[in-house]
C-alpha cells in the first residue's frame, strides 16, 4: 500500500478568528479584541468581535468536516474565555464550551486536538507586561494546568504554542500584530518568556499519561538572492532568526547566536538554569510553512542587515498574502527536520494557501495537489509523517489582514454567516473517500 493511504488528514482553527462571542458568556477581553480597535492596523478595518461565530455554530462545522471525510479538528482555546482575568478565576462557561466542542467532535467521530495558544493573550496580563513579564510563565502554566485538568481526559494531541516566531516577530517586534510593540528588546524578552512557558507548559501536561504533546513551528525557506558570501550570510542570518531561533533552545543547542549575533542580547533575560529549563522532548513537531523569501544583504536595516527581495521581483507567483506561494517548501521542511530526529513523529499541522474572493478555487486544489506530490516524495524517503492539518476549514478572520485573503475550503456569507462548500471541499471529499479504497 502506498504510505501516502497511511496519511491521516484533518483540519485546523484558530479561537481569535472563528470564535466571535467576544463578550459572550463572561469571556475576558483579549489582546485581540483590544487591537482591533485600531482600525487602520487592520486592511479592511474589520475585527473579531463576530468572526464566523463558531461559538454558536460549532457543530455545523464539525459536521462539515465529519462530512468532508476528515479526521482531526484542530481548535485552539482562548486564554480569556477559560481564565477571563489571565488568572484566578475559572468561567465555567468557557469550560463548558470547551467541553460542549469535544465531546460534539467525539461523537462525530473526530479526534479533537488543542491548541493552548494561538496569539490571544487575555488583556489583562498585557496590562501588566504580557509576555515581557517573566510571570508570564506561571500564568501559562496555571492555564494549561486548567486545560489539562479539564480536557486531559477526552484530548489526546496537544500543541502547546502556535508558531512562536510570527506571534514574537508580528507582536512585539514589528507592531503588525497585538499587542502592537516593536523593538529589539521586546523581541528578545518575550520570545525567551515564550519558550520557557512553552517548556513548562510541556512538563505540566506530561503530568498526564498517555497525552501527546508537541509545538507548531512555522517555517519559510530562506534563500539567498545572488550567490555572494554576503548574501549567503545573511541568509542564514534570517533563516536563523525564522526557521531556528524557536527550535534549537528546545534541542538543547541553545539560541542560535553565531549565526544571529543579536541574540547574543537575550543573555541579558537569561537566569541560570535557563537553558536546562528550556530543554523539551516533544512527543511530535507539529511544521507549517506557507512561503519561502529570498534576501539580500544591505546595512541600512538594523539588527538583520537584510532585505526582502518581493516575489514580485523574481517572477514568483504569489498569494492575495503577498507570499510567494511554494509547496515545495514542505518536502524541504519535512527532510529538515527529519534530520533532528528521523524517528521523531512529524505532522503538517497547518497547510493552505490563501485566494481572492474573485479568484477560482480550482487553484487551491491544484496546491494541494502538489503538497500530495511533496508528502507522497518523502514517505518514499521514509520520513516519519503521520498527518496533514489543512489551513482552514472556513475562510475567517486573517489578522491585520482582516477577512480579504480566503484560506477556507469553505465560504461563509458575511450576513447570514451560512457555510458553503468551495471546490476543494467536494475535491477533498472525493480524494479521501477513494484513498480509503
Ligand atoms: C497561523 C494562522 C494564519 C495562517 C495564515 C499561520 O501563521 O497559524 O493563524 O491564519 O498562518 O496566515
Amino acid at each position: 500500500m502506498s504510505k501516502i493511504k497511511s496519511l491521516i488528514w484533518g483540519v485546523a482553527t484558530a479561537a481569535a478568528q472563528t470564535e466571535g462571542a467576544y463578550r459572550t458568556d463572561g469571556k475576558g477581553l483579549s489582546i485581540w479584541d483590544v487591537f482591533t480597535r485600531k482600525t487602520h492596523k487592520i486592511k479592511d478595518k474589520s475585527n473579531a468581535k463576530v468572526a464566523i461565530n463558531f461559538y454558536e455554530r460549532y457543530k455545523e462545522d464539525i459536521d462539515i468536516a465529519v462530512s468532508i471525510g476528515l479526521k482531526v479538528f484542530r481548535f485552539s482555546i482562548s486564554w480569556s474565555r477559560i481564565l477571563p482575568e489571565g488568572v484566578g478565576k475559572i468561567n465555567p462557561k468557557g469550560i463548558a464550551f470547551y467541553n460542549n466542542v469535544i465531546n460534539y467532535c467525539h461523537e462525530k467521530g473526530i479526534t479533537p486536538w488543542i491548541t493552548t495558544y494561538h496569539w490571544d493573550l487575555p488583556q489583562k496580563l498585557q496590562e501588566k507586561g504580557g509576555w515581557t513579564n517573566r510571570e508570564v510563565i506561571n500564568w501559562y502554566a496555571d492555564y494549561v494546568t486548567i486545560l489539562r485538568d479539564h480536557f486531559g481526559d477526552r484530548v489526546k494531541y496537544w500543541i502547546l504554542i502556535n508558531e512562536g516566531i510570527v506571534c514574537m516577530g508580528g507582536g512585539y517586534f514589528l507592531g503588525v500584530h497585538a499587542p502592537g510593540k516593536i523593538g529589539i528588546q521586546n523581541f528578545l524578552v518575550s520570545t525567551h518568556h515564550l519558550l520557557l512557558a512553552q517548556a513548562k507548559g510541556f512538563e505540566v501536561l506530561k503530568k498526564k499519561k498517555n497525552l501527546k504533546v508537541g509545538t507548531a513551528i512555522s517555517c519559510t525557506k530562506i534563500e539567498p538572492y545572488r550567490n555572494t558570501s554576503r548574501d549567503i550570510k545573511t541568509a542564514k542570518r534570517i533563516d536563523a532568526l525564522m526557521n531556528r531561533l524557536f527550535i534549537e533552545p528546545h534541542l538543547g543547542k541553545g539560541y542560535p547566536f553565531q549565526d544571529l549575533p543579536i541574540l547574543r542580547r537575550m543573555s541579558k533575560y537569561c537566569i541560570d538554569g535557563d537553558e536546562d529549563k528550556l530543554k523539551v522532548d516533544f512527543d511530535f513537531w507539529g511544521i507549517q510553512t506557507y512561503t519561502r523569501e529570498v534576501v539580500k544583504s544591505t546595512w541600512y536595516i538594523p539588527y538583520l542587515g537584510a532585505l526582502l527581495v518581493k516575489p514580485k521581483y523574481r517572477n514568483a507567483e504569489t498569494s492575495i498574502m503577498g507570499w510567494e506561494t511554494y509547496p515545495k517548501g514542505i518536502p524541504y521542511f519535512l527532510n529538515r527536520f527529519s534530520k533532528y530526529d528521523p524517528k521523531k513523529p512529524l505532522w503538517l499541522t497547518e497547510c493552505g494557501v490563501a485566494l481572492s474572493e474573485q479568484e477560482d478555487d480550482i487553484k487551491r486544489i491544484a496546491y494541494y495537489r502538489e503538497v500530495i506530490s511533496g508528502m507522497d516524495s518523502v514517505l518514499n524517503e521514509g520520513i516519519n509523517l503521520k498527518g496533514i492539518l489543512l489551513w482552514t476549514l472556513v475562510d475567517n478572520f486573517e489578522w491585520a489582514e482582516g477577512y480579504i485573503p480566503k484560506f477556507g475550503i469553505v465560504s461563509f456569507d458575511p450576513k447570514t454567516l451560512n457555510r458553503t462548500w468551495k471546490k476543494t471541499a467536494y475535491w477533498l471529499k472525493e480524494y479521501l473517500s477513494n484513498i480509503k479504497l
